[in-house]
């Protein structure tokens, strides 16, 4: 029911972006490390930047760390600058410059955590890893009535679980985006527009008051 409606949501407004017309795992890769921690406009243009002059994982082992954290002016955190170039060395000289395929092999990777890897071995291979963000905490907490918070152990576990279980039987990589565009444009975090909302006829906090108090954080 609620895969149903978002998948449809997801044809009709998903934004056209350039990190979601290729298979390529070098490329999901650049763009999930960028959007880590910076804005969809703003990473657009340093994607388009770095795929333009960096277009293979070679080419870029190939840079000089100076070079690379020149390109990456303006985007802060070089910790994520250092570690793209320090693994892209890693594969084009221990993986024979080929990306790892299967999530057990990606995690191992410098720089890449559960939600990156799970992103990259949906999106470019199709494996049945469910990506957990901010936008999927806040839109299965709202639609499911979830006030475990976010930030506990048992609540990541909890949110996984779910994640996990709702991608079963769908297309891995068109789930995922699905899930992280809705929570993007539809369930925002302040003032989400319901009336416009494909789901509330199955939204838990939308037929309980409850979208202002969902997702729950522990207080620190
Ligand atoms: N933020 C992080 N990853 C993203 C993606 N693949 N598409 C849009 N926004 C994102």
């Amino acid at each position: 029911m609620f895969k149903n409606y978002l998948h449809s949501w997801y044809l009709i407004n998903h934004r056209d972006l350039p990190w979601r017309n290729t298979k390529n795992p070098y490329k999901i890769w650049l763009s999930e490390v960028i959007l880590q921690q910076t804005r969809v406009d703003q990473g657009m243009d340093y994607y388009n930047k770095f795929t333009s002059k960096y277009p293979s994982i070679l080419a870029l082992a190939k840079a000089s760390e100076d070079e690379v954290l020149k390109d990456w002016e303006g985007l802060g955190y070089y910790s994520r600058a250092r570690n793209l170039l320090f693994t892209a060395k890693h594969i084009a000289q221990n993986l024979k410059g080929e990306f790892p395929r299967h999530y057990s092999e990606i995690i191992k990777l410098k720089g890449i955590g559960p939600y990156a890897a799970a992103a990259i071995s949906s999106f470019a291979f199709e494996e049945e890893k469910a990506v957990v963000d901010g936008n999927v905490y806040r839109t299965l907490s709202r639609v499911f009535g979830i006030s475990t918070p976010i930030d506990t152990t048992a609540g990541k576990k909890e949110f996984q679980a779910l994640a996990d279980d709702l991608i079963k039987n769908q297309k891995p990589s068109v789930h995922n985006q699905a899930m992280m565009e809705f929570g993007a444009l539809q369930c925002t975090p302040k003032n989400p527009d319901c009336q416009s909302c494909p789901l509330p006829t199955i939204c838990f906090a939308y037929e309980h008051d409850l979208i202002g108090d969902l997702p729950v954080k522990s207080k620190k």
